[in-house]
């Protein structure tokens, strides 16, 4: 199978790792000619257009061969002038035409030069005292030391957390577990006004932002905040001048059945964090959308924006991402996200009456997990020694299906959860194949575990 290679450094020590040689559509091969559904997009929430799509290579191919790397300090490019006009022409809410658009490369660049962006911007505004950036806890916006800081997800924060800027957090909206062991909508949105008590602790004069994924995806296997939620997170910023960053690095393009997460609490951010389907893996970039008047005041104080990587808006990236809206566009994909995602959501609930072990089934569009519990009527999570999640994805490995686990979800150590999130250019018949196979490993799973479960 895999050639062992002392060289490259996998993201696992004790598992073989297939060589990957071929996609298409929805699929994957493997060097042994073995077949996959990439049922996590990627690793993950990436592949919005499916692969192999061959106007996409034939778009970077074409601008590579004129160029693709140019001084960036002294020069610009065509097509990063076209994707900005692109993606201002489709942002969310009032962004839409009257905003701005930076470029990078990772998702974790975009969600950094956010946060350094609204810092910039009330600097330059004469508030040099508001520096602090207000984070969910499970809520993940990447992987460096900076941007690990403010994210919430315990069970990689561990280890550096001596080295984070100490940021404070809030509670996750996460209904199926709530925070404070209350009911929508008798909860009053709780986990939304924790924001305004955090910031008065803080005080209002020092808090720069508030991020938070209107889908939470890595760390809590797909939580979709409830009805309400984020247009009560607007008013409080509002009320207290802090600027709100949605972080749509997974939500973005269609993910959730509308072009944006955000769409579905008729919300506007300040800024937006994109990255991943905006190229659909085919490229690495990423972006910020911001509004006008906040770009307007760096540019009035003739304060150049200070962030930035040496491959920033690099042209052949750039040319890949046209061609992946374009196509996206093109292909009504975010009506298939939708639709699709109705029928998931159903063969998931399905699933629930013959597996004991999925606690809870949801999602928004092709965006959806599952939640895995030892006893359904307390929501007893499994002990992490049996390492549930794992097992899934080994055993749905096995069956040809490619699922993200999510571990120690809950407090760091307690919480299994899988999420899955294809191609939004899946087919029904393809839906069907994709939930066939996760029973068949769920029920193997089950099998193995015998009497660990408490139905
Ligand atoms: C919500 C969210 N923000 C930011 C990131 C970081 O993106 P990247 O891995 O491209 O740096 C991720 C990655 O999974 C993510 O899920």
């Amino acid at each position: 199978m895999t050639q062992p290679n002392v060289h490259a450094v996998h993201r696992d020590w004790d598992r073989p790792f297939p060589i990957i040689v071929r996609t298409e559509g929805i699929f994957l091969y493997d060097a042994d000619g073995r077949e996959y559904i990439d049922g996590s997009g990627g690793s993950s929430v990436v592949t919005t257009i499916g692969h192999g799509v061959a106007e996409i290579a034939q778009a970077m191919y074409e601008q590579a061969q004129q160029f693709s790397f140019y001084p960036a300090h002294a020069f610009t490019n065509e097509r990063f002038l076209e994707l900005s006009d692109l993606v201002v022409s489709l942002a969310p809410g009032s962004l839409k035409d009257a905003s701005r658009v930076w470029v990078t490369c990772t998702g974790t660049d975009a969600t950094d030069d956010a946060v350094r962006l609204a810092r910039q911007y009330w600097v330059e505004r004469g508030r040099p005292s508001k520096y602090q950036i207000i984070g969910r806890w499970q809520g993940f916006h990447g992987n460096t030391i900076s941007v690990a800081g403010f994210s919430g997800i315990v069970s990689r924060r561990r280890i550096f957390q001596p080295m984070y800027i100490d940021s404070p957090h809030i509670p996750p909206a996460f209904c199926y577990r709530c925070p404070f062991e209350k009911t929508y909508p008798e909860c009053d949105l709780l986990c939304a006004r924790a924001l305004e008590t955090t910031i008065r602790q803080q005080g209002p004069e020092n808090v720069a932002a508030f991020i938070a994924e209107p889908v939470v995806g890595a760390a809590l296997g797909v939580a979709p905040a409830p009805p309400g939620y984020f247009q009560r997170i607007r008013e409080i910023c509002d009320r207290n001048d802090v600027l709100f960053i949605a972080d749509e690095v997974m939500t973005g393009w269609g993910r959730t059945g509308r072009l944006w997460g955000i769409d579905h609490w008729d919300t506007t951010p300040d800024i937006v964090a994109t990255a991943k389907g905006m190229t659909a893996g085919y490229t690495p970039l990423a972006a910020i959308i911001a509004r006008d008047s906040i770009w307007q005041v760096l540019q009035e104080h003739h304060s150049p924006f200070k962030a930035g990587h040496t491959l920033n808006a690099n042209a052949v990236s750039c040319a890949g991402a046209l061609a992946v809206i374009r196509y996206q566009q093109n292909h009504n994909l975010v009506e298939n996200s939708r639709l699709r995602g109705e029928q998931v959501l159903a063969g998931l609930r399905r699933l629930m009456e013959r597996h004991p072990i999925i606690g809870d089934a949801r999602g928004l569009g092709l965006m959806f997990g599952l939640e895995f519990v030892r006893r359904r009527s307390t929501r007893e999570p499994f002990p992490p020694v049996l390492g549930l999640s794992a097992r899934i994805e080994r055993s749905a490995l096995k069956h040809g299906l490619v699922t993200y686990p999510c571990t120690g979800s809950l407090d760091g150590t307690l919480g299994d959860m899988t999420l899955m999130a294809p191609p939004l250019t899946i087919s029904p018949s393809e839906v069907d194949q994709l939930l066939d196979l996760l029973d068949r490993a769920i029920a193997d799973v089950e099998q193995e575990l015998g009497q660990e479960i408490e139905a």
